[in-house]
């Protein structure tokens, strides 16, 4: 019965994608073609004129339907500040929680949270009267999309699902929000505005810059709080960089960034870690979606890793154990206790299948600090082995990583293979219990479920916003 819909959905995307790739007009408009890459690069001044047009309409269509004269909106932040300062007082307060959410869903509990009992109450407020308004202005791809498959397509995933998701979060009224969103990608960036191999930034900031200069002159929010309830989300390793294209963006502003480097800037207390989760072609592995439930099969080997020699913290970890403690002779490997690493793993040999059959997986952080090996860890029920200096760790104000992860000090490399086969049996099996139960805030679903990994950038957005630690 459905289908007939679909036809005319589809026919009449690819008319109007036909339309939109040959009109001549919108198309010399967007390439750049006194650039070498043409057909990768936008032009910013086209970008710039098409934002503004844009805008006069959605200006002209705003001031009939919302009201965002700044008297109007200082009344109204004043009931959104109350709204918060309510749930602030709730979170501290010491009524019971469990009772609160009249449901019978998820209660956070057990030796992974660092406080369950604060951050369930924190979480249910969050539902209770979080209230996100995307900014509207920009034009696609740079913004309103982003990747969704492979290494950075946490991006794409977040982007897509407070625009177009079930939409619980979002309000079409900016003022009633608390927390201000710029939709745009900053891997798409890359992709349409960075000349490659020039190094140059540059045009990524200028983007920035320009996005910042339109809605904080279009609409009253940016200017009233210097942006400091505006975030922007980025997994790709220029995130940070490109946040340089205005100083109260990267000063002031809540970043979402994978790179979540303390030594490039990255502020705990304002920013927030976004885990890198890496979807081939889109979807998690099938092998990872549900680990074989082996805690009577012992995992054969010790701990592993496969990865290029990325960055400062792997040629060290090759030079110590990169084919050295293995035979790949040797395939019944009846000891148990082997480290296997490799820089390309061999052909006949299967990523998952050596996840999903060690004890621990190294997690050294590669050109950036966050490594999509750890949430696949995380899938597979083994548990990471974090490599890494001055990384803040995903959702790290909620979770007690020291309960299903290890920290292994960068100049400890060499002790590596003592150091992990001196964990004793009983404490390797709490540590992958707490595995498991991290799992669901590391799970992408569609549609999202509570405490999913949605909920839980959201929720560190919402405790930025709200300015408390959970502790
Ligand atoms: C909550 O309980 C603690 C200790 O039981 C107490 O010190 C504190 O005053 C209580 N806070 C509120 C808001 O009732
Ligand atoms: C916000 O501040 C900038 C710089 O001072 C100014 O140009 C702009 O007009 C202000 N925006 C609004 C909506 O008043
Ligand atoms: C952030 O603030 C500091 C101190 O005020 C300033 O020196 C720096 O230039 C700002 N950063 C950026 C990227 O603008
Ligand atoms: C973190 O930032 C510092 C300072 O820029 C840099 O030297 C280091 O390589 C970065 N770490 C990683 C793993 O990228």
């Amino acid at each position: 019965m459905e289908s007939p819909r679909y036809l005319f959905y589809a026919l009449f995307s690819f008319f109007l994608v036909s339309f939109l790739l040959f009109h001549p007009t919108p198309l010399s408009q967007l390439i750049n073609n006194n650039n070498n890459n043409a057909q990768y690069s936008l032009h910013l001044h086209p970008l710039i004129t098409k934002f503004s047009t844009h805008n006069q309409q959605l200006l002209a269509v705003n001031e009939h339907s919302t009201k965002t004269n700044v008297n109007g909106h200082r009344e109204v932040a004043g009931k959104v500040e109350e709204q918060l300062a309510a749930a602030r007082a709730s979170i501290r307060g010491n009524r019971s929680a469990a009772h609160e959410g009249g449901d019978e869903g998820y209660v956070p509990g057990g030796a992974v949270y660092r406080n369950p009992r604060l951050f369930y109450r924190s979480y249910l407020e969050m539902e209770k009267i979080l209230k996100v308004y995307v900014y509207r202005d920009g034009d696609h791809p740079i913004a309103h999309d982003g990747p969704c498959k492979d290494i950075y397509s946490i991006e794409g995933r977040f982007l897509h699902e407070i625009e177009h998701g079930h939409g619980r979060f979002r309000t079409n009224d900016p003022n009633l929000a608390h927390v201000y969103f710029l939709p745009f990608s900053v891997a798409w960036m890359v992709k349409y505005l960075y000349t490659p191999l020039s190094y140059d930034h540059s045009p990524l900031r200028q983007f920035v810059s320009d996005y910042v200069r339109l809605i904080s002159t279009k609409y009253p929010f940016w200017n009233s709080t210097h942006g400091a309830d505006h975030f922007m989300l980025a997994c790709h390793d220029w995130g940070p960089s490109t946040s340089k294209g205005n100083p109260f963006l990267y000063n002031t502003s809540i970043r979402v960034l994978c790179n979540a480097n303390t030594s490039e800037g990255f502020n705990p207390q304002k920013d927030v870690s976004l885990p890198e989760i890496h979807l081939f072609g889109g979807e998690v592995s099938p092998k990872l979606l549900s680990p074989q439930n082996d805690n009577n099969t012992p995992r054969r080997h010790l701990a592993f890793f496969a990865g290029g020699a990325h960055g400062p913290i792997r040629p060290k970890l090759f030079q110590y154990w990169k084919n050295r403690d293995h035979n790949d002779n040797d395939n019944d490997n009846d000891n148990n206790n082997d480290i296997r690493v490799y820089e390309y793993l061999p052909k006949d040999l299967d990523y998952y299948s050596f996840m999903l059959n060690s004890k621990f997986c190294l997690c050294p952080s590669g050109y950036e600090v966050a490594s999509p090996r750890i949430v696949e860890s995380i899938y597979a029920e083994c548990v990471p082995v974090i490599l890494s200096n001055n990384y803040v760790l995903p959702f790290s104000d909620v979770l007690q990583w020291e309960a299903f992860s290890i920290k292994v000090d960068v100049s400890d490399i060499p002790r590596l293979k003592e150091i992990l086969s001196a964990i004793p049996e009983d404490e390797y099996l709490r540590l992958k219990e707490g595995v498991k139960a991290v799992r669901r805030h590391f799970t992408l679903n569609q549609p999202v479920k509570r405490f999913d990994v949605f909920h839980m950038i959201l929720h560190s957005i919402w405790l930025r916003r709200l300015n408390i630690p959970l502790r």
